[in-house]
C-alpha cells in the first residue's frame, strides 16, 4: 500500500518558478503554495502570469515576474529582481521549449545566445538569471546551512562556490551584518 505522505507546513519562506504559467511549472507551483509559501510566478505574458497566480491556493500571497526567456535584457531584469528579493528558499528553473517534430522550430532557429533556442532558452538564458539570483540563493542557502548545521564554513564556502571562506565571510557580513560564525 502506498505510504500516505504528509509534508511540512513552509509558511514564511519563497519559492520562484520559471514557466509557472502552465504545465509542469503550474503544477509545481501549486504545491509550495499549498503548504504557505508565496510563490513567485515567472513567465512571459502578464495576462497568463496573473491568471495563474489567481489559481494557486493563497492567491493574495504570491506575485507574477514578467520574465522572457528569449530576451536577455528581460533575463537580465528578472535576475536582478530576484537577486534583490528578501527572501528566496528556492528556485526552479522550469520553462522551456520543445524541438517541433516537423518544420523550422526551435531546434533549428538560432536565437538570443547565438546558438538554437532550444539550448539558448532551456540552459543558457536559465544559466544567466541564476547568475544574476546568485546573491539571494546564496544568502539564504547559507542561512538555511547555518542553522541546521552540520557543514562547516570551509564546506558551505566550498559548495556556495566562494573561492575562499574569507570571501564567504565578506559576503555573509554584508547580506545579513552578521558573521556567519555569530548567525550560527
Ligand atoms: N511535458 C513533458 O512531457 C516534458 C518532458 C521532458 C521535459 N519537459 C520540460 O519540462 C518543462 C515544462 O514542460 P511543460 O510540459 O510543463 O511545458 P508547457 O506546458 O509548454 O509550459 C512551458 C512553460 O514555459 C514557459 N515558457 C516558454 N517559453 C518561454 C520563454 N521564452 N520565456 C519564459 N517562459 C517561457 C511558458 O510560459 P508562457 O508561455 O506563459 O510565457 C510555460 O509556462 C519544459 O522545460 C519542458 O521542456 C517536459
Amino acid at each position: 500500500m502506498p505510504k500516505a505522505v504528509h509534508p511540512e507546513r513552509i509558511d514564511g519562506q519563497t519559492v520562484a518558478i520559471t514557466g509557472a504559467t502552465s504545465g509542469i511549472g503550474f503544477f509545481a507551483a501549486a504545491q509550495p503554495a499549498e503548504l504557505g509559501a508565496r510563490v513567485l510566478v515567472l513567465g512571459r505574458s502578464e495576462s497568463r502570469g496573473h491568471a495563474a497566480v489567481s489559481a494557486l491556493p493563497n492567491p493574495r500571497q504570491h506575485e507574477f515576474l514578467p520574465l522572457d526567456l528569449a530576451d536577455r535584457t528581460s533575463i537580465a531584469s528578472a535576475g536582478d529582481r530576484l537577486g534583490a528579493v528578501p527572501r528566496l528558499d528556492a528556485l526552479v528553473l522550469n520553462a522551456g521549449v520543445v524541438a517541433g517534430a516537423f518544420g523550422p522550430g526551435p531546434a533549428h532557429r538560432i536565437g538570443a545566445f547565438g546558438v538554437e533556442e532550444i539550448v539558448g532558452i532551456n540552459h543558457l538564458a536559465h544559466a544567466e538569471l541564476l547568475r544574476r539570483a546568485l546573491p539571494a540563493v546564496r544568502r539564504d542557502a547559507a542561512i538555511a546551512s547555518l542553522g541546521r548545521g552540520g557543514e562547516s564554513i570551509e564546506e558551505l564556502a566550498q559548495r556556495l562556490g566562494f573561492s575562499e571562506a574569507s570571501a564567504f565571510r565578506r559576503a555573509f557580513r554584508r547580506w545579513t551584518g552578521q558573521s556567519p560564525g555569530d548567525f550560527r
